[in-house]
């Protein structure tokens, strides 16, 4: 059975890839991964805001200004609390590089444009093989209209793009109010694909002692129905390549997403459930579910229920929307 697969231009032996999260901390465990199965893993992200703090505190030590940047960032973490410095991470890349066979993807993660988006020029510098800029943006400011918070990312984007000869792939957030459309302008700007979708970690209120709490929670499956409406959706129009992350927990998860048209599958919370020995047994079990129904290899299988191909495109959209509601009866 060939589960070979094509994303970003790399080949990969199967679909399932390791998603961004702290799995590459430690070059050990990433061999693991790999020894498991996983075909190339995704690093944790760095941080435009921790980028910018790090050249500002650089800046600070040559210049000492007057004034203090510190109020403006209060809210964010302070050096300590990341994971990997930039230093860090880029030697990280290069250690990973040194003991791992799949590809190393490192991640990026900020959505204006400004002087941190060159790290990918780093980034490749120390031997990633493509990078996944994540565009994680919570909008709260009223001022702030959506066509300049896309202008602001595409530019983000093309500013990436032009610094590297590697692949660069979007992961995005499912809130855009028109997602093909945004993806089309992404290609357009040379972006080799895109990971649908960013998860949004949603504070909790403590109604006892009237707090806001942030939480994580890990995924379950059911997230996976938004992101398989929307490989769907943009499968039959994309020239790059299309990966589902949020919500893969099951070889059947697996198959569904491929049926929607990903090339590849990311996967973080069934891992930090289950550690990396369930990868082994998703792949057997999707090479069981292929072989059983005669499949030869992914491709014959990727997008036959994209909007394309289905047999009723209807069911993505609002048509479908109108015909559940009104089926409900009490
Ligand atoms: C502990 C943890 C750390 C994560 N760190 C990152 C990160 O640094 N950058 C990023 O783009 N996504 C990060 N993610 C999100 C995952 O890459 C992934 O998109 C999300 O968990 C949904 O996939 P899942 O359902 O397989 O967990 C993180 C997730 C977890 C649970």
């Amino acid at each position: 059975m060939n589960l070979s697969t094509k994303y970003l231009g790399l080949t990969l032996e199967n679909p399932l890839v390791v998603g961004a999260s702290p799995f590459c901390d430690n070059v050990a465990t990433a061999r693991q991964l790999q020894d498991a199965g996983a075909a190339a893993i995704v690093m944790r992200s760095l941080f435009e805001e921790q980028i910018d703090a790090e050249q500002r505190a650089l800046l600070y030590h040559v210049e000492t200004p007057a004034e203090s940047t510190a109020e403006a960032t209060s809210f964010f973490p302070g050096f300590s609390e990341y994971q990997l410095t930039p230093d860090h991470y880029l030697r990280q890349i290069s250690s990973l590089k040194a003991s791992l066979t799949i590809p190393v993807i490192a991640s990026l993660n900020g959505c204006r444009p400004g002087g941190w988006t060159e790290y990918a020029k780093r980034f490749e510098a120390a031997g990633a093989d493509a990078v996944e800029l994540n565009l994680y943006q919570l909008v709260s400011d009223r001022a702030v209209a959506g066509d300049q918070i896309e202008a602001d990312m595409l530019e983000t984007v093309a500013s990436v793009v032009r610094s590297v000869k590697i692949p660069v792939a979007v992961k995005l957030s499912p809130f855009h109010t028109s997602p093909a459309h945004f993806v089309a302008e992404l290609e357009g700007v040379g972006a080799k694909g895109v990971v649908v979708f960013n998860r949004f970690y949603q504070p909790d209120f403590n109604i006892d002692d009237l707090e806001v709490q942030p939480q994580l929670r890990l995924s379950d499956p059911t997230e996976l129905l938004l992101r398989l409406r929307w490989l769907a959706i943009l499968s039959p129009n994309m020239q790059g390549s299309l990966s589902a992350s949020g919500g893969v927990h099951a070889t059947e998860d697996i198959v569904k997403a491929l049926l929607a048209g990903a090339h590849t599958v990311q996967l973080v919370s069934v891992l930090l459930r289950n550690g990396p020995r369930i990868l082994t047994s998703l792949i057997g079990g999707l090479k069981h579910w292929l072989s059983e129904r005669g499949y030869e290899n992914v491709d014959q299988l990727r997008g036959a229920l994209n909007l394309k191909h289905c047999p009723d495109p209807s069911a993505f959209e609002r048509a479908n929307y109108i015909r559940i509601l009104q089926s409900w009866r009490v």
